[in-house]
């Protein structure tokens, strides 16, 4: 989503906040902007791509000591160049991530004082009050002494999340930023002060970061940072080092970070399991200090999450009941925060987010603890995240930074967190013996080699890719521990391809789906060697009997062979309980070489955002 950058330094900080905003593309967005401070507020503002916006600085002559700059994905108001950050009120400009939801009120308060507005944006309010502020014109307060000042008292007035960074033309010597629900960390360098929404765009700069606290406001200047916490206290927050590297986050030798993403599987789950690597039985201290006596104490498994992580609990789902004998339910994060249900504190909440930043995930965790649960375990790939910080329990996995907006290596390396986190339970509750114990750590020693194997198979899925191309739309079937891999395969396909497609365990076939079912609609079914597999081959006869396209991924020995109308692809033998990382494995492939073929923007498709950090 949005994405924000600001540097205050000895020399021009156009090129950072450009590179900075470069790097945040990920993010998703479809405007830019960026103001400076040189002889006045300057800005520069472009519907589309970061390349527009970098033309127009270039056009205009921007530099400045002094900057704020921002990616706009939109949410009150079209995409259009007036909507886009930074808004200004007379000499200050704002940029702002998150959402006001009180803008409203805010809005017509300040149009009857005489502001005139713009644009359609929640943030321009944020501009007039600080503006208002200063002048002390609101509710008979003082005007403020400073730009500080302005925005602490601005921001007692909205409602909602944000991360904001303010300049202004009066204090030519101040970056001032803030945040409350929406992230934003600084930068500290030898050459000054940055500051960004997502670390990744402060690397070219420093690996020195500093987080902000929610209600945490932060004046900096090129040599110092002042900040006061929510309560009005000044404050000092730690520095820490970041272990993010540069060269993590480019693109190398590969054509798409998804791509990328995809081959780095092996190494990214290499690193997730690196803990039990030399190890004979697993520990429940990878979990946090006091997983052993929660995992002793919890009788059930509530996980809660969005998107591509919702069916990685889905997965998890299976093997918690049939490993570790433990009641599981998943829940879908938006839904859950608004329901009313039945707090069990002796459950355990399990969260998984890869971001940590999404905010139905974190607000259903919120809800969660206000219900009364006591035990909350977080799986993530961001130490630092908002969700990581709220649950007494984590697990991070090492996945390394995800760039593509399709979810690849962080959804693997969370199933193999999850593996862990249900033979940990299982021990618990006594139901794994050393003999099972020893045999699952030596599955999960062995996955990373095992995805190698599924990867050879590329040329045969993008040769399959071309029959999807023109497709408007596919079905995706599994059964059991594999259903939810179909689902994920579905939401692969149409993310990036913007082909329409849906999953059904296949049994469900017959109750509905199969009217759908002709010559023009690709069946792609999820066949592993197992229990399921002689009821799955039934349902694919009463697709090939309705004259439906199948594309089976069937394992090794699974006696499934190609056909009229049937097209069989032999994945590596039957990989047991963790088959799902593999099948998925062969999916984010099919998907990502349709969305090639097809010429999307694989890894920005439409519409979507990295992290959805707004509701
Ligand atoms: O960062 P999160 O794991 O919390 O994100 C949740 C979903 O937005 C995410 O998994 C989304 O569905 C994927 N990008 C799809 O590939």
């Amino acid at each position: 989503m949005c994405g924000i950058v600001g540097a205050i330094g000895a020399t021009d900080c156009t090129p950072f906040l450009l590179q900075g905003l470069r790097t945040l593309e990920y993010r998703g967005y479809d405007s830019a902007g960026l103001a400076v401070l040189d002889n006045g507020l300057q800005r520069a503002r472009a519907k589309g791509r970061v390349a527009e916006l970098e033309a127009r600085v270039a056009e205009q002559q921007l530099q400045g000591q002094v900057g704020i700059a921002h990616t706009r994905w939109a949410t009150h108001g079209v995409p259009a160049e007036h909507n886009a950050h930074p808004h200004v009120s007379a000499g200050l400009a704002v940029v702002h991530n998150g959402i006001i939801e009180n803008y409203e009120a805010l809005r017509e308060k300040l149009q009857a004082l005489g502001y005139a507005f713009t644009s359609d944006t929640d943030t321009e309010t944020i501009a007039h009050l600080i503006h208002a502020c200063l002048n002390g014109e609101l509710d008979g307060e003082a005007p403020s002494a400073d730009l500080f000042s302005a925005v602490q008292c601005a921001v007692a007035y909205l409602q909602g999340a944000y991360a904001l960074a303010v300049i202004s033309e009066d204090e030519t010597d101040t970056l001032i930023v803030a945040r409350q629900g929406s992230p934003l960390m600084l930068g500290v360098a030898e050459d000054g002060h940055y500051a960004a929404s997502d670390a990744s765009a402060l690397l070219s700069v420093t690996k020195r970061m500093m987080y902000l606290e929610n209600g945490d406001v932060a004046r900096l200047t090129r040599d110092a940072i002042y900040l006061k916490d929510v309560s009005g206290q000044p404050v000092e927050r730690d520095i820490v080092t970041s272990s993010l590297s540069a060269n993590a986050v480019e693109l190398g030798e590969f054509s798409h970070y998804m791509q990328k993403e995809i081959f780095e599987q092996p190494q990214a789950l290499g690193n997730t399991l690196e803990m039990i690597s030399g190890a004979g039985k697993l520990e429940p201290g990878i979990f946090g200090a006091e997983a052993a006596e929660v995992f002793q104490q919890v009788d059930s498994v509530l996980i809660i999450a969005c998107g591509t992580s919702s069916y990685a609990g889905m997965t998890a789902r299976y093997w918690v009941e049939q490993v570790a004998g433990l009641p599981c339910n998943v829940e879908i994060a938006s839904e859950y925060r608004y329901r009313v249900s039945v707090a069990n504190p002796r459950q355990l909440v399990v969260v998984i987010s890869q971001s940590g930043e999404t905010a139905d995930t974190f607000a259903a965790l919120e809800h969660a603890k206000a219900q009364g649960h006591t035990h909350t375990l977080a799986i993530c790939n961001v130490p630092e995240s908002a969700i990581v910080r709220e649950t007494a329990l984590r697990f991070i996995t090492r996945a390394g930074p995800e760039i593509g907006v399709a979810s690849t290596k962080a959804f693997t390396t969370q199933l193999s967190a999850l593996f862990l986190l249900t033979l940990l339970l299982a021990k618990a509750h006594q139901r794994l013996d050393e003999a099972d114990e020893k045999a699952y750590l030596d599955e999960l020693r062995h996955l990373p080699v095992a995805v190698k194997n599924v990867l050879a198979l590329e040329p045969s899925i993008k040769a399959w890719s071309r029959h999807f191309a023109n497709k408007h739309h596919a079905l995706f079937l599994g059964r059991g521990r594999h259903y939810p891999i179909a689902l994920e395969g579905a939401l692969k396909l149409k993310e990036i391809s913007y082909i329409h497609a849906e999953a059904y365990p296949a049994g469900e076939l017959k109750h509905g789906p199969l009217a759908l079912v002709d010559a023009e609609m690709p069946v792609v079914v999820v066949a592993p060697n197992d229990e399921l597999l002689e009821k799955l081959k039934a349902n694919m006869q009463e697709v090939s009997a309705r004259g439906g396209q199948l594309y089976v991924f069937a394992d090794g020995g699974s006696q499934v062979t190609s056909s009229e109308g049937v097209n069989v692809l032999q994945m590596p033998e039957h990989y047991g309980l963790l088959s799902p990382v593999l099948h998925v494995v062969a999916l984010q492939l099919l998907s990502y070489h349709v969305a090639l073929v097809k010429g999307t923007d694989v890894d920005k498709p439409r519409n979507l955002a990295k992290s959805v950090t707004v509701e």
